[in-house]
């Protein structure tokens, strides 16, 4: 090699740590009703990240763990046919028009009762059973990343007003980030996020029982026995949902706890102690056996910490191994469930001239 061909080398690789991510698009096959559907990949020299525009699902995030090795840290499926047939794990998607429960599915805005058709327990779960996951929305190539919009009538699944949502998913450096844009016709309640689900050791490899999580938040939501907060804002202190010192997900997970009871294992809103600040931390992440770690900060009040307990062996993922309970975990940015019923949480109601913003960013690095 040349002098003059090494300096041109450290040039390029100058530039490409400050390159913009590289954003491509391809054919993904049509939905079960002729819908044609895309697939993107975004990608820079720490991440690729593949999202497909069924649902704006995140299908894969490879990273890379601390000797280099890329893996894809993220379940999900191999094909759109899969990801149709899935009505339960919501796998990677944006969920909407609202993300989490509604009690009973009704809500009241000035005067009037709407209602979503029920989808868990007698509540509506992420937006009813054709809420925004099961959306084809439209994608648009953006710098360093993908656009997807999705319109949703005035009276879909019940809620009041022609929504127009925007998710803008980009690479950047280590991280994706994700920004929710969203607008209305009339008052409607909005909570949007994303379910993917992690596991920092790799996709199908075993359960994330050991990751060690941290989560700055000294109280929590605890649910009635359908998984609706009761309204209490609950200290985590003392409880298995005390995750303010990094503690291995597993480690009080079989505790005898009511809570824990419930949702099968971990399944709640933690009220985030940053809320109001913009940015600020949601949680943090460290799986041993990789060095990989997985940093979520977000613009919302509230991160449900859902740990993978509704799975059960019965999906087959992108890498042939059957997803067994606990085989990855949701970290969903959030306004508190059920906030339309419960006066005393952080309003998700959005007017006509208001424009919602949110911005969650998953930042993944490593730990020698
Ligand atoms: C959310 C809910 C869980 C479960 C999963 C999907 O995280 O809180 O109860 O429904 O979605 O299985």
């Amino acid at each position: 090699m040349t002098f003059k061909q090494a300096v041109l080398g450290v040039a390029v690789v100058f530039m490409s740590s400050l390159a913009q991510a590289g954003v491509t698009k391809a054919d993904w096959g049509k939905t079960a009703d002729g819908t044609p559907v895309q697939i993107y990949t975004l990608s820079n020299e720490n991440l690729t990240v593949l999202i497909t525009t069924f649902g704006a699902r995140v299908v894969s995030i490879e990273a890379p763990d601390r000797a280099g090795k890329k893996a894809d840290v993220v379940l999900g499926y191999d094909s759109l046919k899969e990801y149709e047939a899935d009505k339960s794990t919501y796998f990677g998607s944006i969920v909407g028009r609202y993300g989490n429960r509604i009690a009973k599915g009704a809500f009241t805005i000035d005067g009037k009762t709407y209602h979503v058709p029920l989808n868990n327990n007698g509540n509506a779960l992420h937006g009813g059973p054709a809420g925004f996951s099961s959306k084809v929305w439209v994608g648009k190539e953006i710098p360093d990343g993908v656009e997807m919009t999705l319109v949703s009538p005035d009276g879909d699944m019940g809620f009041p007003g022609t929504l127009t949502a925007r998710v803008r998913y980009t690479v950047e450096g280590k991280s994706l980030k994700i920004n929710y844009i969203a607008t209305t016709t009339k008052a409607t309640v909005v909570n949007l996020t994303n379910h993917s689900y992690f596991n920092l050791a790799g996709d199908g490899k075993g359960t994330i029982l050991d990751h060690v999580l941290m989560m700055p938040a000294d109280f929590y939501t605890p649910v009635d026995a359908t998984q609706i907060p009761t309204g209490e804002l609950a200290p985590v202190k003392g409880t298995p949902f005390d995750f303010l010192k990094p503690t291995a997900i597993g480690a009080r997970i079989n505790d005898t706890n009511e809570q824990l009871k419930i949702g099968g294992g971990y399944d709640h809103n933690w009220a985030l102690n940053g809320a109001g600040d913009g940015l600020h931390v949601a949680a943090k992440v460290y799986e041993a056996s990789s060095g990989r770690t997985l940093t979520v900060t977000t613009t919302q009040p509230g991160v449900q910490f859902y740990s993978g307990n509704f799975l059960d062996g019965s999906k087959t993922g992108k890498f042939g191994v059957t997803y067994q309970k606990y085989a990855g975990f949701c970290l969903e940015t959030q306004h508190f469930p059920d906030a339309p019923n419960q006066p005393k949480f952080a309003s998700t109601l959005l007017k006509p001239g208001e424009t919602l913003h949110s911005e969650t960013v998953f930042t993944f690095g490593v730990q020698k």
